[in-house]
């Protein structure tokens, strides 16, 4: 067990190759961008939520966006304008990326006391390493979740639009199979990823619900309403639950200017509209051959069905 607050460098850290040139290092059986490690580790060493704080938590590409946008928007409740101006992962910063990947800490994390507001944020670290920081203050967590094989999909086609993709990669799919199988993945692996929120979901679900992209897909608006008590902010009518739920679809959200812009946020080596693809369940079916679905099915029995979650197949 690697002792976070001695981590300093990624040099002493198991280390793989990723794609490309792209490695990842390990820490306590995780993988991560080396890029993020100083600050994943500065999270894990400085992030003091507050008690009103609602943190987004998502192994990557399993529809954190959305959930941004829907969050937000039961959150401030008349958020078009803002949805309009502004992509929804800067509307909500992850802690890892934008709020303690700047050598400074972001003027949006406050140490004083803001009990009274609700600050949003969201991440990719596992909750086997950032429980302990959940769990110093009675934080809310809302984790998305998304079958293994639609997760891959999206991600193989996400990571190919990075900047300097044509030098590293392509990447291609029979690799990020290889990568996703074995767990080397940043994030990963993600079915253990998937397993810690799950598992604190239920052991302590006042503060951690969980969700799946499948089932918000199916009746969003009742997940909207579920979200909104959770986060303790009822809907009074169902008008403005149907508001929010257009407003945050995929067809909507991807019509703004700010979503289709192929401008790079300064915080990421992806263009703004690589969050925004298909917005489908079961997208994998027209990339991964009859062979690779039993063998991604044949590991998702063992990790999830095995241990009780009938889920991702
Ligand atoms: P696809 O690549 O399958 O289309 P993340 O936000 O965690 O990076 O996940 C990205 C995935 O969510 C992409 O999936 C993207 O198209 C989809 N997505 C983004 N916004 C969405 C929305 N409003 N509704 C449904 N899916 C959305």
């Amino acid at each position: 067990m690697v002792n976070i607050l001695e981590v300093v460098h990624d040099e002493s850290l198991p280390k793989e190759n990723w794609w490309g040139k792209n490695c990842v290092c390990q820490i306590n059986d995780f993988w991560f961008l080396p890029k993020f490690l100083p600050s994943t580790i500065r999270v894990l060493n400085e992030f003091k939520p507050l008690p009103n704080d609602v943190i987004l938590a998502s192994f990557p590409k399993t529809g954190t966006t959305w959930l941004k946008s829907l969050v937000f928007s039961i959150v401030n409740r008349s958020s078009k304008e803002s949805l309009v101006k502004h992509n929804p992962h800067d509307l909500v910063p992850t802690l890892e990326v934008q709020v303690f990947g700047t050598t400074h800490q972001s003027s949006s994390i406050t140490t004083h006391d803001e009990s009274h507001s609700t600050r949003l944020y969201s991440t990719h670290i596992p909750y086997q390493l950032l429980g302990n920081t959940f769990h110093s203050s009675n934080c809310r967590v809302i984790y998305i979740t998304r079958n293994p094989k639609d997760t891959l999909v999206s991600m193989w086609h996400f990571t190919n639009k990075w900047k300097d993709a044509d030098q590293d990669g392509p990447w291609h799919l029979e690799e990020a199979i290889e990568k996703f199988c074995s767990g080397v993945f940043p994030g990963g692996p993600y079915y253990d990823h998937v397993m810690g929120f799950r598992k604190a979901s239920l052991e302590k679900p006042k503060n951690i619900f969980s969700i799946t992209y499948e089932e918000l897909m199916k009746d969003t608006k009742i997940h909207v309403k579920r979200l909104a008590e959770f986060l303790g902010c009822p809907f009074m009518n169902d008008e403005e639950v149907d508001e929010i739920v257009k407003n945050c679809s995929f067809d909507i959200l991807s019509s703004y200017e700010v979503n289709k812009s192929g401008d790079f946020p300064s915080w990421f080596q992806v263009p703004y509209n690589s969050f925004f693809r298909q917005g489908v369940v079961g997208d994998h079916k027209n990339y991964l051959d009859a062979k690779t679905i039993e063998r991604i099915d044949a590991l998702t029995r063992d990790k999830f069905h095995g241990a009780g979650f009938m889920y991702g197949i």
